[in-house]
């Protein structure tokens, strides 16, 4: 049996769906699935407007034009993040400013930002690594204080809470991911959150190449033009009808994903309780979207045994992300590993486990049995 790291999922209704937006008049963006899909995001989560698009970078890089970033801006983020959380940022000129996280749930330490901040801070970019939802009431009450923009990278985000609100609620502006890596999937795709009214006309401009199309379509206007800068930030109505299948069952996906975080945390509560790896540790305050499970080992060396054992199962872990600081792009923009101590140390002792819907239906028991003789081998018992 082969246990991969990520498997997508079809959620039932993803054929009919495609078939029936292949038979209409009309494939573009914001068509009849994409409204679908807008409206249920809107109505679910309590989202002002959502602008679907090609993938969470996308939504990113579309975020970081409305937030008008500018080259002497400095953007404060995490290192522990996929390369797109920085690039919206550098694609505007802009400099990020590494700050380190949390050991029980990777996020951005929130009492270290205040540090950050300087005359030229613009905004904070927090994420949700692996679906927890970082400390967002306290980031939002800072960038309060300093008049700073926030837009929450959370791409693996969807269908968590923090004290009852979403992710994405909050900020004036946040993105999500539907890349076949996520909970909610249509292959490539994403999603702006715009939560500032005053943003939401310019996104519209924005996502149709800088044009004001958007006008016209709603009989204001007889011909569109350009009117500002922008990109064809648009998803194409046959992902979109992908993707409201799976949105219809995001209860269902969770729930089963529910069940491969218990039995994960089952197997390792011997090995935590006796010092030898953490698991995550949820705010008691977060429900959580189970996107994904990690494991920080007491020593690197135990770690690359625990991947290189679980490989030779057939069974596929991973190391995570590379920080950014530390990357050989960091380096040139002048950063260095100690720059951020926390990560550095905790990205060489990470693994995330194996995590797809389908594996709670097939694989589980065979996945725990191979992990629990890899950790024997390792720690004995
Ligand atoms: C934190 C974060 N931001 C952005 C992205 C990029 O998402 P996408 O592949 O939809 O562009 C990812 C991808 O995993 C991510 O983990």
């Amino acid at each position: 049996m082969k246990i991969p790291f990520n498997l997508p999922y079809l959620s039932g209704n993803e054929q009919k769906y495609i078939s029936a937006a292949l038979g209409s008049s009309s494939h573009a963006g914001n068509g009849f699935y994409g409204q679908r899909c807008i409206e249920l995001l809107k109505e679910r989560y309590g989202f002002k407007s959502v602008f679907l698009t090609p993938s969470c970078t996308a939504a990113m890089e579309m975020g970081a034009l409305l937030a008008d970033l500018k080259p002497s801006d400095e953007v404060i983020l995490p290192s522990y993040t996929f390369t797109s959380t920085a690039n919206a940022i550098v694609l505007r000129g802009a400099k990020p400013i590494f700050c380190d996280i949390e050991e029980s749930t990777m996020n951005i330490d929130v009492s270290l930002i205040e540090s950050k901040i300087t005359e030229k801070t613009k905004m904070i970019v927090p994420i949700d690594y692996a679906g927890i939802p970082c400390e967002i009431e306290p980031i939002m009450a800072l960038a309060k204080r300093y008049d700073l923009m926030v837009m929450e990278d959370a791409a693996q985000g969807l269908h968590s809470f923090y004290k009852d609100k979403p992710c994405g609620f909050l900020p004036p502006l946040a993105a999500f991911s539907f890349h076949e890596s996520k909970n909610i999937s249509c292959g490539e795709g994403g999603a702006l959150v715009v939560n500032k009214p005053e943003f939401i006309q310019r996104a519209r401009f924005l996502q149709e190449k800088g044009t004001d199309r958007d006008l016209v379509l709603k009989d204001q206007k007889k011909k569109y033009g350009w009117v500002d800068v922008g990109s064809s930030f648009l998803l194409s109505d046959i992902l979109a009808a992908m993707l409201l299948s799976q949105l219809e069952n995001v209860e269902n996906i969770v729930k089963k994903r529910s069940l491969i975080t218990k039995a994960y945390s089952l197997l390792l509560t011997p090995y935590q309780e006796k010092g030898c790896l953490k698991t995550p540790k949820i705010p008691p305050d977060a429900r959580i979207n189970h996107h994904a499970f990690f494991v920080i080992f007491d020593l690197p060396e135990n770690r690359e045994q625990f991947l290189i054992l679980l490989r030779q199962k057939n069974i596929f872990a991973y190391v995570g992300y590379s920080p950014l600081h530390s990357s050989t792009y960091g380096f040139k923009l002048g950063f260095k590993p100690e720059d951020v101590p926390r990560t550095q140390d905790l990205a060489q002792r990470i693994v995330r486990l194996p995590f797809y819907t389908g594996l709670a239906d097939q694989g589980l028991d065979y996945c725990l049995e191979g992990m629990k003789s890899v950790l024997q081998t390792i720690y004995g018992f």
